[in-house]
């Protein structure tokens, strides 16, 4: 692999189980974070310790278990919650405390009615209660993506200082564009002087949709981790799905940045979480979407049928997907037809393809989709038409 790596940071297990509906007992987070291991995520954000009985429990039992990830659990700049962080993860063989708090004037003033100094004194101070647990500390900067570049800056550079060794800069509303965010991350990397003794780390959420053009565009300019999860899932319209992220840098290796993510692995977790979340994926979501590899219209299939790349730039092996689907509708064209009916057993020539297809778009025009069981029967009332 050439390039820097990318630390791929998944929280599909706190931002993700955030979602209504997606709560998860510690049984189901245990078996997710072994499939993520599994995956090859760096670090598992296991839990927020503090939130509740089950939740500390659900870190401390991940913990016990994942021997090749870091594990991580999230706390609010408060002392108890770093301290049940810290106690969660006494069992870790690689755990990290990721502790923070809002630096946008929005969550300083209408969060915690306090003022910028303030806000800088209470982040050093939550990253020297997390030193006492671990080296290995994230601070966040909540709202950074709202948050004015100086001020970020000053918060950042004092909180390496005090023993950060990942800097958050999440984009918590999804307000950014991907120039913006680059910009901000590359700001941060010319500006804070001791800069290079922490990893800055990308948390972009999708309100505007831009959450994985934000990730890449803040690797692109410094950041070496990036936050996100299984199928997209997160407060809100998301997180940054982890599929994207991974596929967009392994289709345009020439930026320079690469995972060790195991893209084979992607189907299968993508469809383990939808299924242990009870939260069903949309057919046209990127790499894991049901209609991911499929093509419908006439034009396309063709295409696609005469040399796959006209219209895929992933083979679905490569992402562990089915095979690419020939879906039969009212757009679809003769080629897909003698295709589909080929799979079937039959070897009808151009008359009869023809002929097969008038009747077809009759079909096909009053159904959504023409299936193995129409199109047999078609083919079967053909054979005795003759
Ligand atoms: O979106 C956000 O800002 C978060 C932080 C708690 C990291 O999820
Ligand atoms: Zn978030």
């Amino acid at each position: 692999m050439t390039g820097e790596k990318i630390f791929i940071f998944d929280t599909t297990l706190r931002d993700g189980e955030q979602v209504p509906g997606c709560k998860l007992n510690t049984k189901e987070k245990i078996e997710l974070a072994i499939a993520l291991e599994d995956l090859g995520v760096d670090i598992i954000e296991a839990g927020f310790p503090i939130s509740s009985p089950g939740d500390f429990e659900s870190v401390s039992e991940i913990s016990k278990i994942i021997k090749n990830a870091t594990i991580c659990a999230l706390s609010r700049a408060v002392q108890k919650d770093i301290e049940a962080a810290g106690e969660a993860l006494k069992h870790a063989k690689s755990g990290r405390i990721h502790t923070g708090i809002g630096t946008s004037d929005s969550h300083i003033k209408s969060k915690f009615n306090s003022n910028r100094e303030e806000i800088l004194e209470r982040a050093v101070q939550a990253v020297k209660w997390a030193s006492k647990y671990t080296d290995n500390i994230e601070f966040y900067a909540e709202d950074a993506g709202r948050t004015e570049n100086e001020y970020l800056a000053k918060v950042v550079e004092a909180v390496i200082a005090a023993g950060a060794t990942t800097v958050n800069i999440p984009d918590t509303t999804g307000y950014c564009l991907p120039h913006q965010y680059g910009e901000k991350i590359k700001f941060l990397i010319d500006n804070v002087k001791n800069v290079d003794k922490a990893v800055l780390s990308c948390h972009c959420h999708n309100d505007l949709g831009l959450a994985t053009a934000n990730s890449i565009a803040g690797a692109m300019n410094g950041a070496r981790q990036i936050e996100c999860t299984i199928n997209g899932l997160g407060e809100r319209a998301g997180n940054t799905s982890l599929e994207e992220v991974v596929m967009v840098m392994k289709q345009h290796p020439y930026v320079g940045i690469y995972t060790d993510i195991d893209a084979t692995k992607l189907n299968p977790i993508s469809r383990l979480v939808s299924d242990t979340m009870r939260m069903p994926v949309q057919p046209n979501k990127a790499i894991v979407g049901a209609n991911a590899f499929s093509h419908s219209s006439g034009i396309h299939q063709d295409g696609f049928l005469k040399d796959a790349q006209t219209y895929e730039i992933i083979r679905p092996e490569e992402v562990g997907a089915e095979t690419s689907k020939i879906v039969l509708t009212a757009r679809s064209g003769r080629s897909a037809l003698a295709y589909r009916l080929k799979n079937l057993g039959h070897n009808f020539d151009r008359n009869d393809v023809d002929v097969l297809y008038e009747n077809f778009l009759q079909l096909a025009d009053k159904l959504k989709e023409v299936r193995d069981e129409e199109l047999q029967i078609l083919a079967n009332q053909h054979i005795s038409s003759k």
